[in-house]
């Protein structure tokens, strides 16, 4: 039998509310805010994401579903979505706008993890990128809004940690100071941190193997940031707290991608154990520059939609009503009157459903009707055919009446009150 690939998964109807729910929350809520949706292929050149993320970093290294197409060309299942925005926003010179470029997007990424609750191979992720903004003001608006999204999907208890890394003026400083006090223990790290000790020691912070441990009472990021980062960090928070965003500063806070500075954010959750990132972002205001646009700076964050639904309250997004109608047909002569019906109901916007079996017993049609939950029954008889009437019955509590089958303008109307 062939089943699906580790790492993935299907998405089923019965679950498939809470992504719609969560979808449509986001859609509102980014509108408020100015967002326009952009949607780019999951696949790019492989170069974007080596040259965007970082040749270092976990997810370039050894995470990537990178192939040759059969023309040759080097292709990378889009592991995230700034690098690709990016791409787009340059080619299609996106950067024109007077004000700031608002720009969000829905969709699948491709990490080659260890798959566990809350990590997928094939995850999805809802982001939101802001092009054209270095001020701190931009920082705080979307981190509100971060939070704005959480609290509209009914998700609570969630802690939001901040942080800067800095620039590449000040970040080099901090490298080093960081060399200098983990020096006396480079024999105990892992194999991969040994490798980032030279490379770049900030992913040291980042580690999954347990290196973290030897990080206490090491240098910070915010006691080397220099002046105007250091100034901008603090206007960030300083608006964080005017707009009052509950957070905190995690010193150690890195991220694993390359391309950001200044500030960086995440939101985590106690409810998913190990994978605990609800969503996270940061400034990257040299990423459009170094993938070839003009100076522009960008400041975005992507939240995990399969966390987000596993952390959603129990109800949210569930169906709880069936359709309007059902119509039950009884006799020879009704069923084609009904499939009339049931086209008109629908013309008209409600959810109708029958039997598409001609020859189903009256009460195989109401055990249907109650199993779908729909909330009328219309009977169309013969008795109902010769007198041109229907009989509603509302499920919920039973009350039976008549209507003429001519008018369904009433029908819906007493429906929609009922
Ligand atoms: P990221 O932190 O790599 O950032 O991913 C953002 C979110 O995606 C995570 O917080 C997590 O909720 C979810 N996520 C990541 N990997 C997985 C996985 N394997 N399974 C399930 N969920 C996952 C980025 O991707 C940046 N592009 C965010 C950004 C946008 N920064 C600026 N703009």
């Amino acid at each position: 039998m062939i089943q699906a690939i580790k790492g993935t998964r299907d998405i089923l109807p019965e679950e498939s509310g809470k992504w719609q729910f969560a979808e449509a929350t986001a859609r509102r809520v980014f509108r408020r805010y100015g967002f326009r949706e952009i949607r780019t292929p999951i696949f790019e050149s492989t170069e974007l994401f080596s040259r965007g993320i970082g040749e270092g970093t976990d997810i370039v290294s050894k995470e990537m579903y990178t192939f040759s197409d059969r023309g040759g060309r080097s292709l990378t299942l889009r592991p995230e979505n700034t690098a690709p925005v990016v791409r787009a926003a340059i080619e299609h010179n996106l950067f024109q706008r007077a004000d700031s470029e608002r720009l969000y997007y829905i969709g699948p990424m491709f990490r080659y993890e260890r798959p566990q609750k809350g990590r997928m191979r094939q995850f999805h992720q809802i982001g939101v990128e802001v092009f054209g903004s270095v001020e701190p003001a931009a920082d705080a608006e979307i981190i509100e809004m971060s939070t704005v999204f959480l609290r509209e999907l009914g998700i609570t208890g969630t802690d939001l940690a901040v942080n800067s890394v800095g620039c590449e003026s000040c970040r080099p400083v901090y490298r080093e100071r960081l060399r200098g006090f983990l020096a006396p223990r480079l024999d105990e790290l892992c194999p991969d941190c040994r490798r980032r000790y030279q490379e770049n020691p900030l992913r040291i912070l980042d580690c999954k193997a347990g290196c973290r441990r030897f990080l206490d009472g090491s240098p910070t990021l915010l006691e080397t940031l220099d002046a105007p980062c250091r100034d901008h960090f603090e206007a960030v928070r300083r608006c964080l707290e005017h707009l009052s965003v509950p957070h905190r500063v995690e010193p150690h806070l890195v991220r694993g991608l390359d391309y950001y500075m200044r500030t960086t954010f995440e939101v985590l959750t106690a409810n998913l154990g190990a994978q605990n990132a609800l969503l996270g972002g940061g400034r990257y205001d040299r990423l459009v520059e170094d993938l070839g646009g003009p100076s522009v700076p960008g400041i975005g964050f992507a939240s995990g939609l399969d966390r987000l639904i596993l952390s959603l309250p129990a109800g949210a997004g569930e169906a709880t009503a069936g359709p309007d109608f059902f119509v039950a047909v009884q006799g020879p002569g009704s069923f084609d009157q009904a499939l009339r019906l049931v086209q008109e109901l629908r013309r008209r916007g409600a959810w109708a459903e029958m039997d598409s079996n001609p020859g189903r017993s009256l009460r195989a049609q109401t055990r249907r009707a109650d199993q779908l939950r729909a909330r009328h029954i219309l009977f169309l008889g013969e008795e109902e055919t010769r007198k041109g009437e229907l009989t509603v019955r509302q499920m919920e509590g039973g009350t039976q009446w008549e209507v003429p089958a001519s008018d369904l303008e009433r029908l819906m109307g007493e429906v929609s009150r009922g």
